[in-house]
């Protein structure tokens, strides 16, 4: 990839900022193809044409995998190695080692993609990597881990900026769940089994999918949103009091609420209503977190006006305290009785998925693209109203459409006719979602329609980069 301006010559190691943030607008896309793939063959099956790699079963990890790990995983370390760097003063600890966690993740990726294309999976959901990939993917983090880390050390400011406690939250987080969930003992070099069993190795395993959610899904990207932002709006962080108790709080009782995922199962009863305990809790930080980013917005909530940056950033705020409301009550055993194995937690997902993690990662995408590439602006600010607009609309009928689904599924589930046997065949439940399927399919084509455009647009802003004359002005793009 081109260097461009004097930014990467200079103080920072933009290089490495700028590979990642291109890999994450490119696996964003190839993610949420595959995603309307999998949403289009589960409304219209044919779609599967009996090939087994294409199979729902097999795509479904590829989606999960490419757009959690690829695009969400690409743009963390994206915005990480910038914030680092901006908030310290210092450059990354180490150029080699920051390329070789670039080279290296990507490598991962696609293993992974391979693997559950070609049916080499451990059946872990987010871990489906068989054990020589999750080798790599340990030295990969723990290098991650030195370069952000060893960065904080030889930081020039006294303080640590809080959207890097978030990182590192994250970072330390991830290493010890990946560790600890892919402990297994190989048989071959494509199969393994874990050295857990039973019950324990279902709580492991939510431990880690839970904190996944929590860690890499939540606090990395409130990480990002503690940065960009203050930045986007030209405004202080509303409280930064707030931001302590909110990170402090967070990572504390996150680590606590995963047998909410295995309500009503085989795990002792104490331990599902610890996890319902906690979640209800985590209502009150997650919301501490969503006020300090909106009303960071006080005194400038004119620029939402003018600014589709900004809303995309605020936007994902919004969804962000909504997902943060439905979670916990959805950890509630007796309303879990009725949402697990639905379409609503599917629903849930992607209110957080699409309306928080994309929608965040979208807006700071936009801030940065034009500071690593010294163009002033993106090449149009149309084309990112308009990509606001698609993913705001696609995400409505994508959530509106499993809740209805969803509630509808768990009701036909649990109805008796008159004379105590299930009023519905399994079949029944099936036919009757058909058309949130097509409408849920139709919200992905919306979002990832937006992804497109995006993806054009900033190629565009990088064309005009390399005409441009290379002045690159770091000092205009100060921290
Ligand atoms: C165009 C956009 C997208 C579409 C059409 C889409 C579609 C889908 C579909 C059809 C499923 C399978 C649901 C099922 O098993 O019934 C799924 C699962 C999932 N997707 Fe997406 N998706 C999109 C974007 C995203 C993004 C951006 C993320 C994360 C940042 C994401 C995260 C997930 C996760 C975590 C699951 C597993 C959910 C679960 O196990 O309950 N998706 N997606
Ligand atoms: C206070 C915050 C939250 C709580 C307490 C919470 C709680 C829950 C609960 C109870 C479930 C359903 C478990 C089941 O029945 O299997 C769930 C599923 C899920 N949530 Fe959340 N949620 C929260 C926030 C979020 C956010 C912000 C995101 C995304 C960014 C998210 C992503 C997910 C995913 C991916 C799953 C599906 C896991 C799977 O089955 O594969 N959650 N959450």
């Amino acid at each position: 990839m081109a260097s461009v301006g004097v930014a990467s010559a200079g103080q920072y190691n933009y290089d490495v900022v700028r590979k990642f943030t291109i890999l994450a607008l490119i696996w964003g896309a190839v993610g949420m193809l595959v995603g309307v793939i999998i949403a289009s063959e589960l409304a219209w099956p044919v779609i599967n044409m009996d090939l087994p790699w294409i199979t729902f079963g097999r795509l479904r990890p590829v989606h999960t995998g490419a757009v959690i790990f690829g695009f969400g995983g690409c743009a963390l370390f994206a915005t990480s190695y910038y914030v680092v760097q901006r908030t310290c003063g210092v450059r990354l600890l180490s150029d080699g080692m920051a390329s070789f966690t670039f080279w290296g993740y990507q490598l991962c990726i696609v293993l992974a993609a391979l693997g559950d294309v070609l049916g080499f999976s451990q059946g872990r959901e987010y871990a489906e990597m068989e054990w020589p990939t999750d080798l790599l993917i340990a030295v990969v983090w723990v290098t991650y881990a030195i370069v952000f880390i060893g960065t904080v050390f030889k930081r020039k400011q006294p303080h640590i900026y809080v959207a890097n406690w978030f990182y590192m939250a994250f970072i330390l987080a991830v290493a010890l769940l990946h560790i600890f969930n892919n402990l297994a003992v190989p048989v071959s070099l494509t199969k393994s089994y874990p050295v857990f069993s039973g019950a324990q190795d279902a709580m492991v395993q939510w431990w880690y999918g839970h904190n996944a959610v929590g860690f890499f899904l939540t606090a990395a990207f409130l990480g990002m949103m503690y940065y960009f932002v203050p930045k986007q709006a030209g405004r202080p962080i509303y409280s930064y009091r707030l931001s302590i108790v909110h990170f402090w709080a967070l990572i504390f009782m996150y680590m606590w609420a995963g047998p909410h995922h295995l309500h009503w199962t085989a795990l002792p009863d104490w331990v599902s209503t610890m996890g319902a305990t906690f979640s209800i809790m985590l209502l009150m930080p997650s919301w501490g977190g969503m006020i300090n980013g909106i009303m960071t917005m006080s005194g400038a909530w004119d620029k939402l006006r003018t600014d589709p940056i900004l809303r995309f950033l605020i936007v994902s705020l919004s969804f962000y305290g909504m997902s943060t409301f439905e979670g916990p009550m959805m950890s509630l055993k007796d309303v879990n009785a009725l949402s697990h194995y639905t379409d609503w937690t599917v629903g849930h997902v992607h209110s957080g998925a699409l309306g928080f993690v994309a929608m965040l990662t979208f807006g700071s995408l936009y801030h940065l693209v034009p500071k690593l590439w010294d163009t002033g602006k993106m090449y149009s600010t149309k084309l990112i109203t308009v990509h606001f607009w698609l993913a705001t609309i696609g995400t409505l009928l994508y959530i509106t459409a499993m809740w209805i689904s969803g509630i509808m599924q768990g009701l036909m589930w649990r109805a008796y006719d008159d004379f105590g046997n299930l009023q519905y065949s399994f079949a029944e439940t099936v036919a009757a979602m058909h058309p949130y399927f097509a409408m849920r399919a139709l919200g992905g084509v919306f979002f990832l329609t937006g992804m497109v455009l995006m993806v054009y647009n900033v190629f565009m802003t990088i064309g005009q980069a390399k005409s441009a004359p290379a002045s690159g002005n770091l000092a205009a793009n100060a921290a």
